[in-house]
């Protein structure tokens, strides 16, 4: 996927997981790569990682909900790579808890990460892209929890409902400018927290199986495969592609009910 080679990539909370997968696909296929991480440590072991395979790479600590730390990741990133071309906002946290326990500290935690830090992101970027008539894409990494949920997921599925309304707006705001933005909607992920939260069960290997069962490809999806999307709509192959909400969930979302079980 050489369109995105010499392109300027930030992607936030590229520390790990999913983030760490775009950031490394992107990088391989010859993009800049701005890893935007709130652990230094994550970032700088992410940028040796990458700079040690010949890949351009350049850690940046950045709390996504601090509006002062987004100017300064947007200073620094104009400072070593110049103008900014596609911003992946992943940074995010995945918090369920019963609304009758959660608190207001775990309603802000969530929301400011998820939701608020796609707000400041975007304002931030999209304003050095428009500076620099980039032309951006700007791609939010969402979830299917914007679509259809679970009980005790009020927070999250809030705070992705709300990307999802941002993204259609963002899109049509920044149109203007030729700035498209989309959102990616994944579903379960091999990431370190799905293994945690699969080894957490009685019975994994039978949890994982039924998880697999709900996937109409019979498979869970891979950071890769949210990478392969991210840069389809980052490149030019997307060029009328904007306020859009793409699914990579192996049609777990498609499914009304788990048809197996009637
Ligand atoms: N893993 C899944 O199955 C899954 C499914 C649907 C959606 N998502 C979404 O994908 C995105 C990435 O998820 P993941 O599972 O890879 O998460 P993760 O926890 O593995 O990684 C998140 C990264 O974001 C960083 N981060 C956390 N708070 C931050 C902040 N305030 N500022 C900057 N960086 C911060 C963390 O340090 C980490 O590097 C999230 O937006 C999540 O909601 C994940």
């Amino acid at each position: 996927m050489n369109e995105v080679k010499d392109k300027v990539v930030i992607v936030t909370g590229a520390g790990k997981g999913i983030g760490e997968g775009i950031a490394t696909y992107f990088a391989a296929c010859g993009a800049k790569v701005v890893i935007a991480t709130i652990s230094n440590q994550e970032g700088e072991e992410l940028q040796k990682k990458l700079t040690d395979k010949g890949y351009q790479a350049y850690a940046v600590q950045t709390d996504v909900c601090s509006e002062e730390s987004v100017i300064n990741m947007v200073a620094k990133t104009e400072q070593f790579f110049g103008s900014i071309d596609i911003l992946v906002n992943n940074a995010g946290i995945t918090l369920f808890k019963s609304i009758l326990e959660a608190t207001l500290e775990d309603w802000d935690r969530v929301i400011n990460t998820d939701l608020r830090g796609v707000f400041l992101c975007t304002k931030y970027v999209a304003q050095s892209m428009i500076k620099h008539a980039s032309h951006g894409s700007i791609i939010n990494i969402s979830s299917n929890h914007a679509f259809r949920t679970l009980p005790d997921t009020e927070m999250y599925a809030a705070a992705k409902g709300g990307v999802n309304a941002m993204t259609r707006s963002m899109a049509l705001s920044l149109g203007k400018y030729g700035i498209r933005v989309n959102c990616v909607c994944p579903g379960f992920t091999d990431t370190y927290h799905y293994q945690n939260w699969l080894a957490d069960k009685d019975n994994p290997s039978q949890v994982e199986a039924d998880v697999v069962k709900l996937h109409a490809t019979g498979k869970i999806s891979t950071p890769l495969d949210i990478a392969h999307m991210v840069a389809f709509l980052a490149g030019e192959a997307s060029s009328n592609i904007t306020g859009g909400e793409f699914m990579v969930d192996g049609g777990l979302t498609a499914g009304l009910y788990h048809a197996d079980k009637f």
